[in-house]
C-alpha cells in the first residue's frame, strides 16, 4: 500500500484470513487460524531486523553464523485482543520480552483509558512489536504508542490482522515513525466502529465470549 503500511499479499495469509472472516468459523477454528497468520505476519514484520554473525562450531568446523542483532525483541499485546496474535508470535520468537497494555474507552470523552501497563526493561534499546488484531479507529493503538514512547521505546512497528483505512490514517497522523503491517484494509468503519466488511469483534471471536 504505502511505505508506512505493508499488505501481506500471501496467499496463505489470504486465504486464512478470508476463512476467519466467515462467520460460520467455530471459535476453535478462528483461534487457530489466528495463531498461523501471527506466524506469516511476524515473519513479514522481522524482514529487516539487524543482523550480525557469531562465531559457531558446526560438527564439521567453526564458522561466522548469521544471529539477530541487539536486544531480545519486545512484543506488545494491546489487551485483550492482542493477546490472540501475540501467543502465535511468541511460538516464533520464544525469548522475546512481553508487555501487555490495557485501554478502555471513557463514554462520555470517548478517549482510551489505560487501566494497565507492564512493559519490560530497557525498552529504549528494544524493538518493539505492538500487537492489536483489529486496527479500527486508530485511537486506542496511537494511545497505546504514546504511551510506550514515554515508556523510552523508540524503535516501534505495528501488527494487524485487518485495518479501516480511517486507523491506517489515524496511525499516520500520530505516528508516521511507526511502520504498520497488516493482511488487509478493508473498506471503512460502521457507525459503531466496526471494520466493514471485516470479521465481527476479534476478542468475541477468538475468546467466545458472544
Ligand atoms: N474491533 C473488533 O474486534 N472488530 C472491529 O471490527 C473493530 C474493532
Amino acid at each position: 500500500m504505502t511505505d508506512h503500511c505493508t499488505i501481506v499479499n500471501h496467499p496463505l495469509v489470504q486465504h486464512k484470513l478470508s476463512l476467519m472472516r466467515r462467520v460460520e468459523t467455530s471459535t476453535s477454528e478462528f483461534r487457530q487460524l489466528l495463531r498461523e497468520i501471527s506466524h506469516l505476519l511476524a515473519y513479514e514484520i522481522t524482514r529487516e531486523l539487524p543482523m550480525t554473525t557469531r562465531t559457531i562450531e558446526t560438527p564439521m568446523q567453526a564458522m561466522e553464523a548469521p544471529v539477530i542483532e541487539g536486544k531480545k525483541l519486545a512484543l506488545v499485546s494491546i489487551l485483550r485482543a492482542g493477546n490472540g496474535l501475540l501467543d502465535g508470535i511468541l511460538e516464533l520468537i520464544p525469548s522475546a520480552r512481553v508487555g501487555f497494555v490495557g485501554l478502555y474507552r471513557d463514554h462520555d470523552t470517548l478517549k482510551p483509558v489505560k487501566y494497565y501497563f507492564k512493559v519490560p526493561a530497557a525498552m529504549e534499546d528494544r524493538l518493539t512489536i505492538v500487537v492489536d488484531p483489529m486496527l479500527a479507529t486508530g485511537n486506542s493503538s496511537a494511545a497505546a504508542i504514546d504511551m510506550l514512547k514515554e515508556a523510552g521505546a523508540k524503535n516501534l512497528r505495528f501488527m494487524c490482522l485487518l485495518a479501516a483505512p480511517e486507523g491506517v490514517a489515524r496511525m499516520k497522523e500520530a505516528h508516521p515513525d511507526v511502520p504498520i503491517v497488516t493482511a488487509a484494509v478493508d473498506s471503512h468503519l460502521n457507525d459503531l466502529g466496526y471494520i466493514v466488511p471485516g470479521l465481527g469483534d476479534a476478542g468475541d471471536r477468538m475468546f467466545g465470549t458472544k
